[in-house]
């Protein structure tokens, strides 16, 4: 996502207030028995949003590497006044480190960016290398949900879940004409690419149980 530079950035997320936090902050958000689900790549917030008005009884903890572009998405929980809300700015590289021994029970990725280069293709969320990482912070009946507009993506998607250890379920390949249609929450890009005519792709990815 290409972002417009904003110089007060900073100061609009500083007037957050404790909706972001830093990785030290982690441990107080992940303490008690809520369960807390995490979005990577959140963009403007849409999501997220929508998933902590529909789910009071859970905490999402959402993660977008651009600030300028996190701002956003903090400013509108802040004005909806959601309390079971985090964010913070760091890229999924970095998140084992910054989680410790939290599992997440859900982790969703919405519309990722495709990196439709074949030499790229490690920077895609959905890569080896990112499915080695959730791999570590998911818990042993975690689950991965991820839609995409982007075909290309998503059959690569499928079959590096598949390949790394991952079993797929509830997949569609027109999600607002399916049974998962109602209670979908929209994204951003999702709303977009949906009044252009795109269908939309799901798939939940849970790890083989033995
Ligand atoms: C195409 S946008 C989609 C935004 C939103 N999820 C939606 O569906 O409207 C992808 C977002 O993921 C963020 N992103 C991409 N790679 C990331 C990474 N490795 N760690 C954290 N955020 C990432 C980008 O900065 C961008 O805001």
């Amino acid at each position: 996502m290409r972002a417009r530079k904003r110089k007060n950035t900073p100061e609009r997320i500083q007037a957050c207030g404790e909706l972001y936090i830093d990785r030290e902050s982690f441990g107080d958000f992940f303490k008690g028995d809520i369960p807390v689900h995490l979005e990577i790549g959140c963009g403007k917030g849409d999501f997220v949003v929508g998933m902590a008005k529909k789910h009071p009884e859970l905490k999402f903890l959402a993660i977008e590497k651009i600030p300028d572009v996190a701002v956003i998405a903090l400013e509108k929980v802040r004005a909806e006044g959601l309390e079971n809300v985090r964010f913070t700015c760091m890229d999924a590289f970095e998140l084992p480190e910054a989680v410790g021994d939290y599992k997440f029970e859900r982790i969703y990725l919405n519309f990722s960016d495709p990196w439709p280069k074949k030499r790229h293709a490690k920077r895609r969320l959905t890569s080896e290398v990112f499915l080695d990482i959730y791999k570590r912070i998911l818990s042993k009946t975690g689950e991965i949900h991820f839609k995409t507009d982007n075909a290309g993506l998503f059959e690569y998607s499928l079959e590096s879940f598949t390949e790394n250890g991952f079993e797929l379920k509830n997949t569609t390949d027109d999600l607002h004409n399916s049974e998962w249609a109602e209670g979908n929450v929209m994204t951003e890009y999702e709303r977009n690419f949906s009044a252009k005519g795109f269908t939309i792709h799901r798939t939940e990815a849970f790890l083989k149980r033995e």
